[in-house]
């Protein structure tokens, strides 16, 4: 099998491949148009189209308020930028879970409305028949466990998942089951590294982590945290890249001043 890290379009099958070579997985989140342009063309593999936009575009403090209508205005916009990456859209609270007809429903709407690539589901065995209804219209379902921010008001708080034995046990489970019905990969989100280590050995699809350490197959971050765009998140797995708060900030200021003192616009700058 050849492993092309100049991939044209990347695929389901590219991310399997690089899996089985040891090709690390790069993934954002993006959620409008010029952002997503921006990534694609900084070469990440994955796209997410994640439910933090109800957090980073809209100001809520959980991901539980955004609809699918609105999910599929920002998938829509990220599928016109991008060339090269995989674009994968989360499945928003309310949408899928106890209810595997709306599930699929809500991700046709994905498929057709957006131009999306695959769609992302938060849980295990609990939304099996979900996951299953969807993948049988062939649409390519990511998986995601650990810290499952839909799930923010059953666990109370945002800290570490799976430090006991029972809850690291459940989703060891739950990691192979989302294997065997079909799911392309997962995410593990803020997990211990030795748990998220095992669990990628342990099964053949790749696993993406946020806060699961760097044995796994891949890494995701919420572009917005790592361009340092908002500043109050600070998690210890978070590196940030930039600091755009601050560049911004300038720039506004600048802009500002010139206008007040009108040193713009220039001679140059008008007709
Ligand atoms: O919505 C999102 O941004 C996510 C990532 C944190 C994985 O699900």
């Amino acid at each position: 099998m050849s492993v092309n890290k100049d991939v044209k379009r990347v695929t389901t099958h590219t991310l399997q491949e690089w899996k089985e070579a040891g090709v690390k997985i790069s993934m954002l989140t993006a959620y409008d148009y010029s952002m997503a342009k921006l990534i694609d063309a900084g070469g990440v593999d994955v796209i997410l189209v994640g439910d933090s936009a109800s957090n980073v575009m809209a100001g809520h403090e959980t991901t539980l308020p955004i609809t699918l209508d609105q999910m599929i205005y920002h998938a829509s916009s990220v599928v016109r930028a991008v060339k090269r990456a995989l674009v994968v859209v989360d499945l928003p609270f309310g949408y899928y879970q106890g209810n595997s007809r709306l599930a699929l429903e809500s991700a046709i709407r994905i498929m057709k409305e957006a131009g999306a690539h695959a769609v992302k589901l938060e849980g295990g065995a609990e939304i099996r028949e979900s996951i299953e209804r969807i993948l049988t219209a062939g649409i390519p379902v990511m998986g995601h466990l650990g810290l499952t921010p839909q799930s923010i008001y059953k666990f109370g708080t945002y800290t570490v998942r799976a430090k006991e034995e029972a809850e690291a046990r459940k989703l060891k489970e739950d990691a192979m089951l989302l294997e065997k019905i079909g799911c392309f990969a997962i995410v593990l989100e803020k997990i211990p590294a030795l748990l998220a280590a095992e669990v990628t050995k342990s099964i053949a699809i790749p696993v993406i982590g946020i806060g699961a350490g760097g044995s796994v197959d891949g890494q995701v971050l919420v572009s917005h945290d790592m361009l340092g765009i908002t500043t109050e998140f600070t998690p210890r797995f978070l590196r940030r890249y930039l600091n755009l708060a601050e560049a911004v900030r300038n720039a506004v200021k600048q802009y500002v001043e010139d206008v007040k003192t009108g040193n713009f616009p220039n001679e140059h700058e008008q007709y």
